[in-house]
């Protein structure tokens, strides 16, 4: 048919499940899914930014907040944005699991803010590397977790990340930078993604 379902290096592929839960009916090739995805995600943007603001940080460790972003950023184009994936990845924790981690990473992302652990650029990145590593939803992981990296640390006083300053979702230097900081970050040394995240 076409190059929609096509998977580049580091992501994941869908169930057939949820290739029917794509809500469109005219998108047939992976740049108009991924156009559909943008816009969808640049409105979701400016919608959250407006509610953050009258958030506190520890609202960010919801894990209600944290499905509704997802549902936000992806709810004109999937049936099951918002909601957890029930099937394995190769990637991410098992799908049985995905609740028990959530509930882990998100009391200790509580902890980490009211015990103050860490400095603001460090908690947001912990934030999106434990959330990434869970790897909660069946697609849209990465751009969820650079997104709650980027509200968490906003709301903790600084800019957003730049994230490599470009594309993450095209293969190339940039993202296997991305990946190599993800890994490392898997190994409990936080530099390099630290670092990428301001690159
Ligand atoms: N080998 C890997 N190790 C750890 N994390 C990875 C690896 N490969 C990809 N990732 C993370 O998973 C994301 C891709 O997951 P996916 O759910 O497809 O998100 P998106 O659709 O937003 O790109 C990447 O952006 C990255 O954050
Ligand atoms: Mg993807």
């Amino acid at each position: 048919m076409s190059d929609l379902f096509d998977v580049d290096e580091g992501q994941t592929p869908l169930t057939d499940e949820e290739r029917r839960g794509l809500k469109p009916a005219f998108i047939a090739f992976r740049h108009e899914l991924n156009a559909a995805e943008q816009e969808n995600i640049f409105v979701a943007s400016v919608a959250l930014r407006k509610q953050v603001q009258r958030l506190s940080a520890m609202d960010l460790t919801n894990e209600a907040f944290i499905c509704d972003a997802h549902k936000a950023m992806y709810a004109d184009v999937w049936r099951w944005a918002g909601s957890y994936r029930t099937t394995d990845r190769n990637i991410g924790v098992e799908a049985h699991d995905i609740r028990v981690q959530m509930r882990l990473f998100t009391d200790d992302a509580r902890f980490w803010i009211t015990e103050g652990v860490f400095p603001p650029d460090e908690l947001a990145v912990r934030f999106h590397h434990r959330l990434v590593a869970i790897h909660p939803f069946p697609n849209g992981n990465g751009r969820l977790s650079r997104m709650m990296g980027d509200l968490v640390v906003e709301r903790l006083g600084r800019r957003k990340f730049t994230w490599g300053a470009n594309s993450l979702t095209e293969p190339g230097a940039t993202r296997s930078a991305y990946i190599q900081a993800l890994q490392a970050a898997d190994r409990h040394d936080m530099t390099a993604l630290l670092q990428f995240a301001r690159s």
